[in-house]
């Protein structure tokens, strides 16, 4: 049975004999392995039953350690100075240092340090970042507990550190800073916007080839269905369509608390999937701040394209 521990000491302990943990951050909790052990990070990959050209995020204490892995830009080291630690991740080129399987051959590597003080005091317990993409399997949705962990992954870790429960509950925003004018690749709590407001750094929708797997198609998905509505009016008409054909269905509704929908969307989705729901109806919220973070995500829950 995996052990669940609020020691961050025996947690980089673990971590520093090769382990896989479960670790929480602000945003989610992520399935962490040391960077320089191949063996661990296979593990990930497998656990996750994640297509392995897929990359995965670093995790690192702070900038300074950061630098080891990647070329931090002008406008990166902005980003990284104004909202590290914190639910941002920077793609940068990378150092010679990072192995191809972490970036999937790629001549990026996407960074970032989590604002969680246990994640941190763990972090500097190591002396090279680790990986961790969400403690999830591919495709579903992302844990933001440590009993989610422990429900989606069981014995296949090796340990999980305990922080609670996510104090954002939603994946950071991804960057790409390699581009000529730096790209949103992933919306999260920070929105482009607000960032662009503080740095004076102008960020703009991605173009080219898709980069980031979490832009696929259908991503973030319980097992139930996912129908998304703009009124909770609409939600209702077609709740009592579906009682009609007598299939079971649930509003998920936040009005306008935004903070509150991220922080409690996933673990109600999960909570639809223990209840046999067949339908979540989900009012979206308005596209501002993290609102358009939400929509993203609930946008590929409710894809049917694999
Ligand atoms: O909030 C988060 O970012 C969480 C917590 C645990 O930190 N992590 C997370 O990791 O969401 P993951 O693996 O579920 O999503 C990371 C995304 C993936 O879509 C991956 O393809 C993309 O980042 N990514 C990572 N490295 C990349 C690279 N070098 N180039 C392009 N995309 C990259
Ligand atoms: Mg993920």
């Amino acid at each position: 049975m995996t052990q669940i521990t609020n020691d961050p000491k025996l947690t980089a302990k673990v971590l520093n004999t090769g382990g896989v943990v479960g670790l929480p951050t602000e945003t989610v909790y992520g399935l962490a392995a040391r960077v320089d052990n191949a063996v661990a990070i296979s593990r990930v990959y497998a656990i996750k039953e994640r297509p392995v050209h897929h990359p995965l995020i670093v995790h690192a204490y702070d900038i300074g350690q950061c630098c080891d892995w990647g070329f931090m830009s002008d406008a990166a080291q902005t980003l990284a100075n104004t909202y590290w630690p914190g639910p941002l991740t920077l793609l940068v080129k990378r150092t010679n240092r990072i192995s191809d399987q972490i970036t999937g051959g790629r001549d990026t590597v996407a960074l970032r340090v989590p604002n969680h003080p246990i994640a941190l005091e763990v972090l500097q317990g190591l002396s090279v970042p680790v990986v961790a993409p969400s403690a999830n399997k591919f495709g579903r949705v992302s844990p933001t507990t440590a009993h989610h962990v422990l429900t989606d992954l069981a014995d296949e870790v090796d340990l999980i550190l305990d922080g609670g429960a996510c104090v954002i509950g939603l994946e950071s925003t991804i960057l790409d800073c390699t581009t000529r004018e730096v790209q949103v690749l992933r919306p999260g709590f920070l929105a482009a916007a607000d960032i662009t407001l503080a740095t004076g750094i102008a960020i703009t929708p991605p173009s080219g080839p898709s980069r980031a797997a979490g832009m696929l198609e259908h991503h973030y998905a319980p097992l139930c269905r996912v129908e998304l509505f703009e009124t909770r009016d609409q939600a209702f008409e077609a709740l009592s369509l579906l009682k009609l054909k007598g299939t079971t269905g649930e509003i998920l509704d936040y009005g306008t608390d935004l903070a509150a929908y991220a922080h409690d969307i996933y673990d109600d989705l999960r909570q639809c999937d223990i209840k046999k729901i067949k339908v979540a109806l989900c009012v979206l919220p308005p596209p501002i701040g993290i609102g358009v973070a939400i929509r993203d995500r609930l946008g590929k829950a409710a894809s049917s394209e694999g």
